[in-house]
């Protein structure tokens, strides 16, 4: 699915949108989010959380790589890799462990560092920077 987003405000929708029709439904995911730094990521998880019930404000993680917001049923976790070097650093994190947990729904900006860690079921969104305001937002399950 091709989304194109024309300010942060209908990103954070979109997120809150796809919490709402494909998250609730299933009580566990993989998200992976790919993109470059500023297109959205983050963003579109603030949306995600919003979708879930998650009041506490979403923040976009500085030094902290893995937080976690208690849902009704298991955890919502928001991962940032940005700054992770390796896969040992993410089996010292317990990212394996949280994914594994179906109740867990877990979000994870630069997914790619994940490599072959990555569950196979997943859901996959790819975030383009257009222009200032301007993002090509592309979902995709797997
Ligand atoms: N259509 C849009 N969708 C999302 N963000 C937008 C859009 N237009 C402008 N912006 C701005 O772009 C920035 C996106 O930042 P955000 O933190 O979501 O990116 P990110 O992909 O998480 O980056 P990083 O890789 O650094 O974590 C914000 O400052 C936001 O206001
Ligand atoms: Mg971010």
């Amino acid at each position: 699915m091709d989304n194109i987003t024309n300010s942060f405000e209908e990103t954070r929708k979109l997120g809150e949108e796809f919490a709402r029709s494909h998250l609730a439904r299933l009580k566990y995911g993989v998200i992976a989010l790919y993109g470059d730094l500023g297109s959205g990521k983050t963003t579109f998880v603030q949306g995600l959380a919003k979708g879930l019930g998650i009041k506490r404000r979403i923040i976009s993680p500085t030094f902290i790589i893995v937080r976690n917001y208690k849902l009704e049923v298991g955890s919502f976790y928001h991962i940032d890799l940005y700054r992770i070097q390796n896969e040992k650093d993410i089996e010292s994190l317990g990212i394996e462990e949280i994914i594994k947990n179906p109740e867990n729904i877990v979000a994870i900006e630069w997914a790619e560092k994940m490599g072959n860690l990555l569950p196979k079921k997943r859901w996959n969104i790819k975030f383009e920077y257009l222009d200032e305001d301007k993002r090509r937002i592309t979902i995709v399950s797997s």
